[in-house]
């Protein structure tokens, strides 16, 4: 294994990155964008943009990093040699790229060990907003910050006067179910927000402007980045049972009211274990 650079470096690395691929999707979307493929569901959707913007991070980070494996959304995994590998969603949240809402970013982040949520440790993270033109970055043990200042999760204690954000899956029969849980909820908190984008959800934990979020079946590039800001924040970050968050569930808050929400959302869930 190499020695690696320091995080600080490799933010650098991500954040310009991103910089110029959200340049790029922006100039895309002012043009006028177009689905290109569905995925998994026709719900699921990919525009050209996606595409052209993974390939234009994998093409950068050829160029600086050669050693290192990649992971993206659109074009898959190739290991490296370094130990480190690079975790990318070109697009998080495609569907509001494609309605013109803002709320979409491209998340870069940078892992040790293998690409998978429950045991890399995320190195540096970078989720770029372009259409708010905010950038989110974080480095392990080094804090959280939007556009360069420092960020903090909220206090909340008060589960009831919290504000909780979730997603939904793209198959039918688990947004039924995850739709079934959201009503459960929605009378024990303040009030329910679906943003449409889970890198920013985890962003926003981290900048307290939701007390909390949580999803089940997440993807690793959705959540790479935003989850290290999320706990660069202060946010606490968990799976079931205090395992580590991955894509059978991830839950991050103000630490004071994680627990009483991950009751609830335990009571919620019939099927807790199996994802439909
Ligand atoms: C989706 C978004 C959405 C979340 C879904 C993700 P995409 O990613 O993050 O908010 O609820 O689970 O798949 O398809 O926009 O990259
Ligand atoms: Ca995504
Ligand atoms: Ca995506």
């Amino acid at each position: 294994m190499d020695s690696h650079p320091g995080t600080q470096e490799l933010l650098e690395i991500a954040r310009s990155i991103a910089l110029e691929a959200g340049a790029l999707a922006k100039r895309r979307r002012s043009e006028g964008v177009e689905v290109a493929a569905s995925k998994s569901s026709p719900e699921d959707v990919v525009t050209h943009a996606d595409r052209e913007a993974e390939a234009l991070i994998r093409q950068r980070l050829a160029e600086v990093r050669p050693r290192d494996g990649f992971f993206g959304e659109e074009s898959g995994a190739e290991r490296g040699t370094s130990g480190l590998t690079w975790v990318v969603d070109p697009i998080d949240g495609t569907v509001n790229f494609l309605y013109g809402i803002p709320q979409w970013a491209i998340s870069i982040a940078v892992v040790e060990g293998e690409p998978e949520p429950t045991t890399w440790r995320a190195l540096a993270g970078c989720v770029f907003a372009p259409a708010t033109d905010e950038v989110f970055t974080a480095t392990a043990g080094g804090g959280a910050f939007r556009n360069g200042e420092a960020i903090a999760a909220s206090p909340a204690s008060d589960l009831s006067q919290a504000l909780v954000a979730t997603g939904f899956s793209y198959s039918a029969d688990r947004r039924g179910q995850q739709a079934a849980v959201v009503s459960g909820l929605i009378t024990r908190v303040r009030d329910i927000r679906r943003i449409g984008s889970a890198a920013l959800d985890l962003c926003y934990v981290g900048a307290g402007r939701v007390d909390a979020y949580y999803e089940r079946g997440l993807n690793p590039w959705d959540m790479a980045a935003g989850a290290l800001v999320a706990a660069e924040a202060g946010a606490r970050v968990t799976g079931w049972n205090g395992a580590p968050a991955g894509r059978e569930f991830l839950l991050a808050g103000a630490p004071g009211i994680v627990e009483g929400l991950e009751k609830v959302l335990r009571e919620q869930f019939p099927l807790r274990g199996e994802l439909a």
